[in-house]
């Protein structure tokens, strides 16, 4: 829940918003993320924020075992389709690229000659660094042509996606706007912006504050609508409220921050997802949704215990014949994979997948969301936020 938060605004950002909303009114929360996260000049993601000495880190940043899993999961896609050349990869909010690359060198011969990999990222820096890293690379998904044959690729996209706040009061639903006050923000009640958000707010709780993202079933639908046959792969957190986007908080400096107020564009901004709005936009003819399931589930049914093997005969190798930089580097590898499968951790994100006209029988079915691997409890209301160190969201 969010309170009547407020925070000190004092970065240029700031200053543009407060004249907006003096001359045009209180904005929506879902405007005011969109300008703190995304503003071309000042913001949050401008600075290509992720990673160890960024603000926080995603799994392609922790460990290479996440690209090399999720090709395996690729693979099986081009399989699955009929070996289709070519084969497109999309993967949207590619950030800098790291995933691209760790997947794109885990491909075999064969698949990597039919694979046309696009990297969409909107910010222009990340756009530049992928470039630099000889990908193709697009703004947003709808520059591209429907019809694809291939697969949709998302890891933590959707909880970034701006979302709108509203409260459930007696009197009926009302959103939570944002004002100036001051040199300050704060929420203030308004109106609701979209008619969507009017049977959202009727399922809180009397009184009951809540995030809704109307983005992220858009965005599937669009992902959805630009293939003719395919699969569509996303990862990310998942709201413990199920119906509810949530919890609503920052992140700087791997550390969370309640205020998401305050100085806009100095700090991330994001929401676990609602999982269910997922399945409700998919659920439509000619399309098939499997999970949600564990990250943790997802990647041992995709080989993490093989790929630890593989890594544990490497350090033990390099013990063996005294070449003690490997040994160490091969063990600290293998931690850090097993930083994607801890449920506390990355391990508790949930992987989500759907099918574009690929059938609803079993040999449809992509390995990594078929839960088949017992997984320990997730426990806090939150999956997925280590405590110490540098922190995944
Ligand atoms: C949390 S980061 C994740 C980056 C990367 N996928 C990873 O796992 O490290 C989210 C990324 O999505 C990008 N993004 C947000 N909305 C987008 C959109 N509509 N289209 C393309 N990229 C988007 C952001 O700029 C940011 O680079």
């Amino acid at each position: 829940m969010i309170a009547e938060a407020e925070g000190s605004a004092d970065t240029a950002l700031a200053d543009r918003l407060r004249r907006r909303i003096g001359r045009d009114g209180p904005i929506t929360f879902a405007t005011f993320m969109e300008a703190a996260l995304y503003d071309p000049e000042e913001g949050f993601y401008v600075g290509n924020p992720v990673g160890e000495r960024g603000h926080f880190v995603t799994s392609p940043h922790v460990s290479d075992a996440f690209g090399a899993l999720l090709a395996r999961q690729v693979e099986e896609f081009w399989e699955l389709l009929g070996r289709p050349d070519p084969f497109d990869v999309v993967e949207v909010g590619a950030g800098d690229g790291s995933l691209a690359s760790t997947l794109l060198g885990a491909l075999s011969d064969d698949m990597r000659r039919a694979t046309r990999y696009t990297a969409v990222e909107r910010m222009a820096p990340g756009r530049h660094a992928l470039a630099t890293l000889g990908l193709r690379t697009a703004t947003v998904i709808e520059e591209l042509p429907p019809g694809l044959t291939g697969c949709v690729l998302a890891n933590e996209l959707l909880d970034n996606l701006p979302f709108h706040m509203v409260r459930r009061t007696e009197r009926g639903p009302v959103e939570l706007l944002v004002t100036a006050k001051g040199s300050s923000f704060a929420f203030v009640a308004g109106p609701l912006s979209d008619e969507r958000l009017g049977p959202a707010t009727q399922r809180l709780p009397a009184n009951a504050e809540g995030a809704v993202s109307l983005a992220a079933p858009d965005f599937l639908e669009r992902a959805i609508s630009l293939l003719q046959r395919g699969y569509i792969w996303l990862a990310d957190y998942s709201s413990p409220t199920p119906g509810w986007a949530g919890p609503v908080h920052g992140y700087r400096r791997h550390r969370i921050e309640a205020d998401v107020l305050a100085q806009p564009g100095s700090r991330d901004i994001t929401a676990a997802v609602d999982f269910d709005a997922l399945l409700r936009a998919a659920d439509r003819p000619g399309v098939t949704a499997w999970g949600p399931v564990l990250q943790r589930e997802a990647l041992l049914s995709l080989g993490l215990r093989e790929w630890d093997e593989a890594a544990r005969q490497r350090q033990f190798e390099a013990t063996a014949n005294r070449r003690g930089v490997d040994s160490i580097r091969a063990y600290s590898e293998r931690s850090r994979a097993a930083q994607l499968i801890d449920v506390s951790g990355l391990g508790g994100l949930r992987v989500m997948c759907v099918g574009v006209d690929v059938g609803v029988g079993v040999d449809a079915a992509p390995t990594s969301v078929r839960p088949t691997v017992p997984s320990p409890r997730v426990p806090g209301s939150t999956p997925g936020r280590p405590r110490e160190g540098p922190e995944a969201r």
